[in-house]
């Protein structure tokens, strides 16, 4: 049966890598997978997304856009691929508004629940893989980008929070993440996505 994944984690835990390689996987397995990416996804979510990396904005309204993008995406894209039979990974999805707006820029997490239900209290992803790495690592990876976009840019208290924040979303709801110690070896994660692939 066809899933809706997504891949989560600080700025250089190395998720895109992991998401990339993960879909080939699951591809070669059979069936139809398609990838997308959060903010993002739709010609409107995309716009969104520029305007969200690089225009500075209070934190209510980072948060009521990277929903409406949301808003978009489950419409227009996830909920028409689940319904075809297709899997879908997404890069990113609700949990990172919760560790961004809510861990990282402090806005309350009531709110954050209050605009999850409205964009998609029916559809949660069936499996979220939390790529889980101390900040110095990830910063360090982070290092060798040419251009930082504006969550990039913030300071290491910003991704502690950040990080906490999606500690506070596994805690509520374990069963579904699967967390990877993102700081081992690129082959070390790829053995644990070939088990997770296997589990699927
Ligand atoms: P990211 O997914 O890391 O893309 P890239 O690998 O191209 O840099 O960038 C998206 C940024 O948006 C990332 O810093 C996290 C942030 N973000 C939020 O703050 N809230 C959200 O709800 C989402 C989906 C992303």
């Amino acid at each position: 049966m066809n899933k809706f994944i997504t891949f989560e984690g600080v700025d250089g835990a190395g998720k895109s890598t992991h998401l990339a390689w993960f879909a080939d996987a699951l591809r070669q397995r059979g069936g139809e997978v398609i990838v997308t990416r959060e903010p993002g996804g739709t010609p409107l979510g995309e716009q969104l997304r520029e305007m969200l990396l690089n225009q500075p904005m209070s934190i209510g309204t980072e948060a009521l856009l990277m929903f409406a993008a949301r808003l978009e995406h489950v419409e227009q894209v996830i909920k028409p691929a689940l319904a075809a039979g297709k899997w879908v990974i997404s890069d990113r999805f609700s949990d990172a508004s919760f560790a961004y707006q809510g861990g990282g820029r402090g806005m309350d997490w009531e709110k954050l629940r209050q605009l999850e239900q409205w964009v998609h209290a029916d559809l949660q992803p069936d499996l979220t893989l939390f790529f889980d790495v101390p900040v110095e690592v990830a910063r360090l990876r982070l290092a060798n980008n040419v251009s930082l976009d504006r969550f990039e840019q913030e300071q290491d208290a910003f991704f502690e929070r950040v990080r906490a924040g999606y500690h506070r979303r596994v805690a509520e709801n374990p069963q579904r993440y699967a967390v990877i110690d993102a700081a081992q070896t690129l082959a070390a994660v790829q053995q644990q996505l070939v088990a997770i692939i296997e589990s699927i």
